[in-house]
């Protein structure tokens, strides 16, 4: 069994862990950068597979990594919803924004599995040509995470307009939020039958809720996609990784029946261990600083250390705490990698 398959399902510890790392196929190697130069649209370049597979292993190519994570983005569930996105050079995604029940009505969710055919054909092309010990991680984006472009309209600091509409119109936003559990449910049954063999639910904005938010908008949708998941394919390894929800992340553990739990660099290896990984004897996956990863060397070492030193014990894959930079140095990570395999 693949290393990263089988450390997530328990079945064997290895003293070195597995390693893949976030946003790995991406603007800091200088393959990506001259295949996406010939490209002008972002999302082109994600419905295209011959070269979105192509990307998916170029980091598996230059560093051996345990995963492949499929080379496509959290915003193609509102494009396929018939939502228009773009991705504005130097300013980040820009969408259509939606707040009225009017716009739901416009969301369509029958043209999801059509419209990302080629994300499930990248998944199959990019298996067949896979390294057998390496596994392939399909990945959608969370129904919080994705209703917060969808209202913002792009990108935002405080979500002011998303937090404001889940307050003040819970109908329409327990709607929003239903269908795209609906859409994203169908988007991942396709992936896991194209040949996906971990899943990963990215909801990078859980940190922005407070409790009772939380409750709502992050732990029961993830929660109803797994277990719709599961009820199909009871065996598909899944991630949950709720960005920044700091003490949240106890509750998150306790209600979420995921398989691997990833942590941000926010918490203390410490006290992930104790009260994570201990406490609900769960897979954790983290969280090295990717700021400390481009920026300084010396701190690599530490923080490698104090990682493994507290999360390797047991249930343990290696990973950054959020996406890595475009500015990098390719150096950086080859010295994370070397301190952890030797
Ligand atoms: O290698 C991988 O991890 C797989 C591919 C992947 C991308 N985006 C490629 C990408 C994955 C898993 C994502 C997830 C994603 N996308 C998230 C969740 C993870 C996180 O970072 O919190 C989010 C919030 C997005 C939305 C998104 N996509 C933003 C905000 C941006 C623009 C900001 C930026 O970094 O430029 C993107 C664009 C994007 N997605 C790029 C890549 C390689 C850069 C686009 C380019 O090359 O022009």
């Amino acid at each position: 069994m693949k290393k990263l398959i089988s450390t997530i399902l328990k079945k064997e510890k290895f003293s070195i862990p597995p390693i893949w790392i976030m946003r790995q196929a991406g603007r800091y190697l200088p393959e990506y950068l001259e295949i996406r130069s010939k490209v002008d649209s972002f999302l082109d370049l994600c419905y295209n597979p011959k070269l979105a597979s192509e990307i998916t292993l170029q980091p598996i190519n230059r560093f051996n990594f345990d995963a492949a994570i499929i080379f496509s983005d959290i915003l193609v569930i509102p494009d396929a919803l018939g939502i228009k996105v773009k991705f504005v050079k130097n300013e980040g995604p820009k969408l259509e924004a939606i707040n009225q029940d009017q716009d739901l009505k416009k969301l369509r969710t029958d043209n999801i599995e059509k419209h990302l055919a080629p994300v499930f054909e990248t998944i199959s092309l990019t298996k067949s040509k896979l390294n057998k010990e390496v596994a392939l991680i399909g990945f959608s984006g969370s129904p919080w995470t994705i209703a917060s472009y969808m209202i913002e309209g792009g990108g935002s600091k405080n979500f002011e307009k998303t937090r404001k509409k889940a307050l003040q119109d819970q109908k329409f936003f327990q709607n929003l939020i239903d269908i795209l559990i609906e859409a994203i449910i169908i988007y991942l049954l396709n992936q896991i039958k194209a040949g996906a063999e971990v899943i990963k639910l990215f909801d990078s904005w859980a940190g922005i809720l407070p409790f009772s938010e939380y409750k709502k908008w992050v732990i029961e949708p993830n929660k109803k996609i797994i277990l719709e998941l599961k009820k199909h394919f009871p065996n598909i390894p899944i991630i949950a990784f709720p960005r920044g929800s700091g003490v949240l992340y106890e509750d998150f553990a306790r209600e979420v029946k995921m398989d691997c739990l990833a942590v941000d660099q926010n918490l203390s290896p410490r006290w992930i261990k104790e009260n994570l990984q201990n406490k609900f004897d769960i897979v954790v996956q983290g969280n090295l600083d990717n700021y400390i990863l481009a920026y300084n060397q010396e701190m690599i070492e530490q923080e490698v250390s104090e990682i493994m030193d507290n999360l390797n014990h047991k249930n343990f894959i290696f990973n950054l705490g959020h996406g890595i930079l475009p500015q990098t140095p390719i150096k950086n990570v080859e010295k994370m990698l070397s301190l952890i395999r030797g």
